[in-house]
């Protein structure tokens, strides 16, 4: 099944959107499956967005991403990577829609709230970088014990 790589940035984290933005990606209907609150180094940081290190932005939003705490996620579903762009909204905050979360959360396209993957190849990519033991099978009988306080 198809996955993505979402981040809630430093912004959204602090502003406590991170609620609301679980909130839409589950009753949408994706299923997470894996999910991390860490902040990044520098060099990380510059890893992940690689692709833009030409850009005239790129030290601003390295500097953006490595200043708080962070949500890493892993999203599944069908078609998760381009409905997860819709869901997120364009990435300049002024052209987002009304009921993207870009749209009704963001207002400068240096501060935009989150992060998702523009296309299959690159959520692959992400979730290796973020998650590179994997994301943890939750469904095992183990697991299941140990959330319900069971002896095994
Ligand atoms: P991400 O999901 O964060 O990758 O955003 P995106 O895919 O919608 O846009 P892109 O990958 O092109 O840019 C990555 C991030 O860089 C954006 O989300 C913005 O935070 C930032 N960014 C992009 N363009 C600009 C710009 O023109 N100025 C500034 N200040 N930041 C920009
Ligand atoms: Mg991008």
């Amino acid at each position: 099944m198809e996955q993505t790589f979402i981040m809630i940035k430093p912004d959204g984290v602090q502003r406590g959107l991170v609620g609301e933005i679980i909130g839409r990606f589950e009753k949408k209907g994706f299923s997470l499956k894996g999910l991390k609150l860490l902040t990044v180094d520098q060099a990380f940081a510059e890893k992940h967005y690689a692709d833009l290190s030409s850009k005239p932005f790129f030290n601003g939003l390295v500097e953006y991403i490595i200043s708080g705490p962070v949500v890493a996620m892993v999203w599944e579903g069908k078609n998760v990577v381009t409905t997860g762009r819709k869901i997120i909204g364009a990435t300049n905050p002024a052209e987002s829609a009304p009921g993207t979360i870009r749209g009704d959360f963001a207002i400068d396209i240096g501060r935009n709230v989150i992060h998702g993957s523009d296309a299959v190849e690159s959520a692959k990519k992400e979730i290796g970088l973020w998650f590179p033991d994997g994301v943890a099978n939750w469904c095992g009988l183990s697991q299941i014990a140990v959330f319900l306080n069971l002896d095994e």
